[in-house]
């Protein structure tokens, strides 16, 4: 063989390798990381009374609207985005989820990280974003 024959093969079997990793790698997502907040934020108190029914609803809206296209209806982590994710979004009926305090979920809410975007800008009011803690607090099983 040419050295310019053996250099494309070279560079077939190096572009078709990359190819396979990359599709396996996407087959597996990750399993989120721990999501340490600060202490301040973790005891932060909601603004907004979280068993509210009028609350519960706004929160059900946003989330319709911000949330359910990678978390899914019931926070299962199963909408449309959620295959495309390299990180799973979690499922937020788990015990170990509604375990957080409402500061830690407002906080990751507020501030996002890697494939979650943080909503402190894109839903303004605060009390919107608490509105979507008490909703995920319905969530559970
Ligand atoms: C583009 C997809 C996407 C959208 C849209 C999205 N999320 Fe996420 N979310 C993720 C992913 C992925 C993670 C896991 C991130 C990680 O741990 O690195 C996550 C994590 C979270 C967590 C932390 C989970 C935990 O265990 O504490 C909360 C809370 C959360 N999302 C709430 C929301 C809310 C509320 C909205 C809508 C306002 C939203 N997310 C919109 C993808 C998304």
């Amino acid at each position: 063989m040419k050295t310019t024959q053996k250099l494309a093969t070279f560079l077939l079997t190096a572009i078709v390798a990359v190819f396979f990793l990359g599709l396996t790698a996407s087959a597996q997502q990750a399993k989120p990381a721990p999501w340490p907040v600060p202490d301040k934020d973790k005891a932060l108190k909601p603004a907004v009374k979280l068993t509210d029914a009028g609350v519960i609803a706004t929160g059900k809206e946003l989330w319709a609207k911000h949330c359910k296209s990678c978390h899914g209806s019931k926070g299962l982590g199963d909408g449309p985005k959620a295959a495309s994710m390299k990180t799973f979004a979690g499922d937020f009926s788990s015990a170990a989820f509604q375990s957080s305090t409402d500061g830690e979920l407002f906080y990751r809410t507020n501030k996002g990280r890697n494939e979650m975007p943080g909503y402190e800008k894109k839903i303004p009011e605060a009390n919107d974003r608490w509105a979507l803690v008490a909703y995920m607090r319905t969530m559970k099983k």
